[in-house]
């Protein structure tokens, strides 16, 4: 059977984390869409692994997948497993042959791009995410079969290389090198593919994991990123160029929808918000310059408001993974959830950071908006009206700090009643039951509800 793992937000609500005690009873994890963009720790025996791209399952002992929906950079997939490596892992990973290849002028581009854009900029990692994808789109990209294949490589680079020399150049009048050289890149990506080939990671993905699972395996499905910067359910243009949601993990691995229906979709919550990246952000607390729509840090906000997201942003450890960016951070933000639990179709939650909240005197959420003059409790279709909108707050008693390593050890029961009553208001808004709930960093400091496997 499979487990889907979504964001709920914008990224960052501690997917790792929950991948990693669920993953436990997994054979197989599979990501299903993005990139070298998705920054993720994991803590194996007391050692730390910072990885974008590999599947965090791969540290411990299971097979990680990289789906069809995903673009894989081979230069930072071959990093991270030669990195493991040296550390005495071995891991397996597996690469599925219809994913796309994020090439040196995909990494160029996005980060010409993002200089053009100026205000409509959506703060990207500026890993070629968006012109990967925009090329798989635009039926030009190199997909990981392709590697393998030289004539085949050779024929697409000499049709799409000039086309990109020439946008870089001619439209954007950027100096190019050997990012745009076909003989260079031709060279170096046929390689990989070689690489790919002798160490025999290449899978035909949807044809795999069925195999496994009728042989009886359970696979977890690994969305990275959050469903309000899913291409198609997230606040455009601030998002990213992929499919986080649910549906993505289908399409993005060739599993079947009512294979991947046919096991728990579990929502990954983060207790307050956490944003990298522009746009709008209605239960947003201070704000971070470059990044917060009209912020300027020397004006700030209201300064409670100021000591409140540097308190939260402190305690949660809220600096880009990838980027070492300070997150933008807010409260709980529950239209945007009910949005994501009917996008999804949550069968569980896990929530996450809820000690990072631990100590303040109240805990507020942003329960519904006023839009132009109406009460509405979802998300509005575009970005505009999303950015006129006003958190109406409801407010929490606060929850004191404790021990939280003790709270996972002893229960449910053990975690602070305040912290219960918030926790329980979530999951009747979002109509679904809670599975875990984070309270620590480490794996163990999970309170476990709920294991989808058994
Ligand atoms: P891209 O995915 O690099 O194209 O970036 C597009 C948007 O998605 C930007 O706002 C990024 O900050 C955001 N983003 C991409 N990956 C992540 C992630 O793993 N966590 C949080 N935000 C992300």
């Amino acid at each position: 059977m499979t487990v889907t793992i979504v964001g709920s937000q914008l990224g960052d609500e501690g997917k790792g984390g929950v991948v990693d005690v669920y993953g436990d009873a997994a054979d197989v994890v599979a990501r299903y869409q993005g990139g070298d963009n998705a920054g993720h720790t994991v803590v194996h025996d007391g050692e730390k692994y910072k990885l974008s791209l590999v599947p965090s399952g791969a540290v411990r002992d299971k097979v990680g997948v990289l789906g069809n929906g995903c673009v894989v950079n081979p230069e930072t997939l071959f990093e991270e497993i030669d990195a493991l490596r040296e550390r005495g892992l071995e891991p397996d990973v597996r690469v599925a042959e219809r994913a796309h290849v994020i090439l040196p002028y995909h990494r160029a581009l996005d980060g010409i791009e993002e200089e053009e854009k100026a205000d409509l900029a959506a703060g990207t990692t500026k890993r070629g995410i968006g012109p990967t994808y925009e090329d798989k789109a635009g039926r030009r990209g190199v997909r990981i079969g392709d590697l393998l294949e030289p004539e085949v490589l050779r024929e697409r680079l000499e049709y799409v290389v000039p086309q990109k020399k020439a946008l870089a150049e001619e439209v954007f009048g950027k100096e190019t090198g050997e990012a745009f050289d076909i003989d260079h890149l031709y060279e170096t990506y046929r390689e990989y593919g070689e690489r790919l080939a002798e160490e025999g990671m290449t899978v035909d993905c949807g044809t795999f994991l069925q195999e496994r699972i009728d042989a009886g395996d359970d696979v977890m499905l690994e969305g990275a990123q959050g469903t309000s910067i899913d291409i198609d359910h997230g606040i455009y243009p601030y998002v990213t160029s992929s499919n986080p949601t649910a549906g993505g993990a289908a399409v993005g691995t060739g599993l079947g929808p009512t294979v991947v229906g046919r096991g728990d979709v579990i929502g990954i919550v983060k207790a307050y918000l956490s944003r990298v990246g522009t746009g709008p952000l209605p239960t947003e607390l201070g704000g971070v310059e470059g990044q917060t729509p009209g912020y300027d840090a020397d004006e700030g906000a209201d300064p409670e408001e100021e000591d409140l997201a540097t308190y939260i942003r402190d305690e949660g450890g809220e600096y880009g993974t990838v980027t070492g960016r300070p997150r933008r951070v807010g409260w709980l933000d529950v239209p945007m959830l009910r949005h994501a639990a009917r996008a999804n179709g949550f069968t569980g939650l896990a929530i996450n950071h809820v000690d990072v909240l631990a100590g303040l005197d109240e805990v507020k959420v942003g329960h519904s908006y006023e839009f132009d003059g109406e009460e509405i409790f979802t998300m509005p279709p575009t970005t505009e009206q999303w950015g006129r909108c006003e958190a109406t707050l409801k407010t929490f008693d606060g929850w004191p700090a404790v021990d939280w390593a003790e709270v996972a050890e002893e229960g449910y029961d053990a975690i602070p009643e305040n912290a219960r009553t918030y926790l329980e208001y979530v999951s009747e808004e979002l109509d679904a039951p809670i599975y875990a709930i984070g309270v620590g960093p480490g794996r163990e400091e999970t309170v476990v509800l709920e294991n989808p496997y058994e």
